[in-house]
């Protein structure tokens, strides 16, 4: 492993968030597949991985998010439109195939000690009020956007966060709820058009000296 970190810090600096895609380039599909693993591998509290992340680049389905997302044109643009998801609420069924899961791939036996201790420290921990699950599976899936737009710009792969659209009818038109699955957050992908203004502007951030206290 090499340490990259100015590079990292350029990607950053080279990034924004595109308003407008250059619609006739496309991601291929390893760019693709490599932005998928990036989500895979994104910590999640105690591993539980309660989102799900949906890929689209079927235009007419992009024509009726549009208006979904207050006719920001990124939508329509992008070569491929990312939503994220956090489950509805967790279930016991959630807990148990995570952990079946844990202990397949580390070779533990599902009803020793230690897997079941796992699997009830697990259930009393998201034993939450529901407004206060959601929110602390929501709070991951953000996690889950932050990882994404720095592997998308250290990919050289142009992005918007977005959350500037109508969730409820976006749920409706994905049939989340019926997934048990409500979306929290976009972000179109593909690559800056030439003509977006907002590539040459400059960054807005307040100084290092005022955001960073060092104790
Ligand atoms: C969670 C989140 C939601 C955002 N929603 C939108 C959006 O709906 N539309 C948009 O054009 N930009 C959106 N942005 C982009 C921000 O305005 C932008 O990241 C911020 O102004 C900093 O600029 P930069 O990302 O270009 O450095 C969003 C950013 C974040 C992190």
């Amino acid at each position: 492993m090499t340490s990259n970190n100015q590079d990292i810090i350029k990607a950053l600096q080279w990034r924004y968030a595109v308003k407008q895609f250059d619609a006739s380039k496309k991601l291929t599909e390893e760019q693709l597949k490599r932005l998928m693993e990036g989500l895979q591998l994104t910590p999640t509290s105690m591993g539980l991985q309660l989102m799900k992340f949906i890929v689209i680049s079927n235009p007419e389905l992009k024509a009726k998010i549009t208006p979904i997302a207050f006719n920001q044109p990124q939508v329509e643009q992008c070569s491929h439109l990312f939503v994220l998801c956090r489950k509805h609420t967790v279930t016991e069924k959630d807990i148990s195939s995570f952990v079946d899961r844990t202990a397949s791939t580390r070779n533990i036996e599902t009803d020793s000690p230690t897997m079941v201790g796992f699997e009830k420290m697990l259930s009393s921990s998201l034993n939450l009020p529901d407004p206060q699950q959601k929110a602390w599976m929501e709070n991951q899936v953000y996690i889950a956007l932050g990882n994404f737009l720095t592997l998308c710009a250290a990919e050289a792969i142009d992005a918007c966060p977005m959350e500037g659209f109508d969730r409820p009818k976006l749920d409706r038109l994905l049939e989340l709820e019926q997934d048990g699955l409500n979306a929290v957050v976009m972000c179109p992908v593909g690559f800056r058009s030439s003509e977006d203004k907002y590539s040459e502007v400059k960054k807005v951030r307040r100084p290092l000296h005022n955001l960073v206290e060092e104790r």
